[in-house]
């Protein structure tokens, strides 16, 4: 569907290692505009360190990190947020001392469109009126439900192209994990691409256009995500144990 189509973001042979131990392998990925894509893969796979590289927070060793078709590997993570490349973290990471607002201006704080962030802010308590009632409450004291929804909210005050997720439903009481998924589509239908990095699986693919496998940072299927769903191999061969239902 997108052959002719340059990749919004692209790792292309992508070897980073942490000291000398080698965690990704040749990885290559590609993520079009408006997409909503997943990396699954069991835990210590590389699926963090994949995020990190396209953030610009780790350095590959070889390979290149491609941004609108041109090479980004050794530019800012400040760079790449600036053209559209935004994370939710692992675990929120809010500044917890830090009220709701200053929180979500901290996500604006590479702009100077003062028009567009007030607009994005509205958009934000459109989203969540939740956040909007609890302006000035330090983030530490929300529930993890309202942390989710200040991070997601952080990360589009920088009005990005295309969002990185890393495990955006850990620690999540299950009841929200499921208002967590829809709120990503929600994303997405707003026309921003979606990279998410999940354990939860079934989950994950349910809602995405297409998924890679990491198995031991190399990317071991590559497919839509109803052949994914279809793979009787993929929990047991790829996931281990914690690929759950
Ligand atoms: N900063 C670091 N220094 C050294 N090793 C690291 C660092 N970060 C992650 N690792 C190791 O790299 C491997 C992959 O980690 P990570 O990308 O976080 O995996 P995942 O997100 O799939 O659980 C793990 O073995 C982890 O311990
Ligand atoms: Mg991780």
């Amino acid at each position: 569907m997108t052959e002719n189509q340059v990749p919004l973001l692209e790792l292309r042979g992508i070897n980073t290692h942490y000291g000398a131990v080698h965690i990704l392998k040749d990885v290559d990925l590609a993520i079009f505009a408006g997409e909503l894509v997943c990396l699954l893969g069991g835990n210590a796979s590389g699926k963090s360190t994949t995020l990190k590289t396209l953030l610009g927070m780790v350095t590959p060793t070889t390979g290149d990190v491609v941004l609108d078709g041109a090479i980004v590997t050794h530019q800012s993570t400040s760079y790449r947020v600036e053209r559209g490349v935004t994370m939710v973290p692992e675990n929120r990471r809010l500044f917890k001392r830090l009220s709701v607002k200053e929180n979500l201006e901290l996500g604006a704080y590479l702009r100077t469109d003062r028009d567009g962030i007030a607009n994005d802010l509205e958009r934000v308590f459109e989203m969540f009126p939740r956040v909007k009632e609890r302006l000035n409450q330090k983030s530490g004291t929300l529930s993890g439900g309202e942390q989710q929804m200040v991070a997601v909210g952080r990360a589009l005050m920088s009005d990005p192209r295309v969002l990185l997720m890393d495990e955006p439903s850990m620690g999540l009481a299950p009841a929200l994990v499921q208002t967590n998924f829809e709120l990503i589509q929600q994303i997405h239908e707003e026309g921003v691409a979606i990279f998410m990095v999940e354990q939860n699986a079934n989950m994950a693919l349910s809602i995405a256009d297409r998924g890679w496998v990491l198995q031991t940072g190399k990317v071991v299927l590559d497919d839509t995500a109803e052949a994914l769903l279809s793979n009787p191999d993929l929990r047991a061969s790829y996931l281990g144990e914690s690929g759950n239902a």
